[in-house]
């Protein structure tokens, strides 16, 4: 049995530290709404993250930059309310922590106090310092992301891998080593060369976890929507489909419009 169904209830930010000193690997998915997020729970997912992801996959926006912070509490609220193990860390969305670190620790109160989540989630290394700072300071628990941020794709201008260059690698590595010693509690690293994340793995005692950032990681994250296979036309090399949701969710509702149309729905066992 895993370290984690053994010892741990509940999932909690200094179980994922234990895990990493037990070299037992983190799940970790997003999920936005109830009735997912129960299913990503009972599977023994150890983390789910509220990922600002929610501004492309469930609301359709190009970019992560449009969802606000009511839209993201709503979000949390809604999985807080299934789960019974798993840890959840909710996305501070864009513009809610980057200006001073009084905002920022306000916007992580909002999250905490109206959600009910376990800890909060900011991009960025350095340059956002104080606000991490801030937010440790009041009791709520930060995890780190770098890497490809999606919050600063105008920046970057295209969602290519990350840190190949060494002069961005060598910032990579100080920003991570940074996020631990302020005390942040994991890191997620998006989309870097396996080498580099595995070097920043084996640097740091706090869990990194990886997405496009190969295995020498300490754990992985996936979009939900995009582990089940419900959108086709995302399919970049880091992606494993677990499933082909679309193809199913296509043919079972074609085959209810067909019945309705036919009348063959409902019959006289689905009547009273
Ligand atoms: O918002 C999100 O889904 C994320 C993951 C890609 C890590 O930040």
């Amino acid at each position: 049995m895993s370290v984690a169904k053994k010892q741990f209830k509940r999932v909690t930010v200094k179980s994922l530290v234990e895990m990493k000193r037990q070299n037992e690997k983190i799940s970790m998915l997003t999920a936005y709404d109830y009735t997912t997020a129960r299913i990503v729970d009972d599977a023994g997912t150890d983390v789910i993250l509220v990922g600002d992801s929610a501004s492309n996959v469930m609301a359709g926006h190009e970019t992560t930059l449009p969802i606000t912070l009511d839209q993201m509490i709503y979000h949390a609220s809604s999985v807080i309310r299934a789960i019974k193990r798993s840890l959840i860390v909710v996305d501070l969305p864009f513009g809610s922590y980057q200006s001073d670190p009084k905002e920022a620790l306000r916007s992580a109160i909002r999250i905490m106090k109206e959600s009910g989540a376990h800890a909060v989630k900011m991009e960025g290394g350095n340059e956002i310092k104080e606000s991490i700072k801030r937010t440790l300071k009041a009791g709520i628990p930060v995890m780190g992301h770098l890497g490809l941020t999606p919050q600063s794709i105008y920046k970057f201008g295209t969602y290519t891998v990350r840190a190949k260059e060494e002069a961005e690698a060598i910032k990579l590595k100080e920003d991570a080593l940074l996020l631990e010693k302020l005390g942040c509690f994991a890191i997620v690293l998006e989309k870097v060369p396996a080498k580099l994340a595995a070097e920043v793995a084996k640097s740091l005692t706090i869990p990194i976890i990886g997405i496009g950032a190969g295995n020498g990681v300490d754990g992985q994250v996936l979009v939900i929507t995009d582990m089940l296979g419900m959108d086709k036309s995302f399919s970049p090399r880091f992606l494993r489909r677990y499933a082909d949701l679309h193809t199913i969710m296509s043919e079972a509702i074609g085959n209810y419009n067909n019945d309705v149309k036919s009348g063959d729905f409902p019959n006289e066992n689905e009547q009273y």
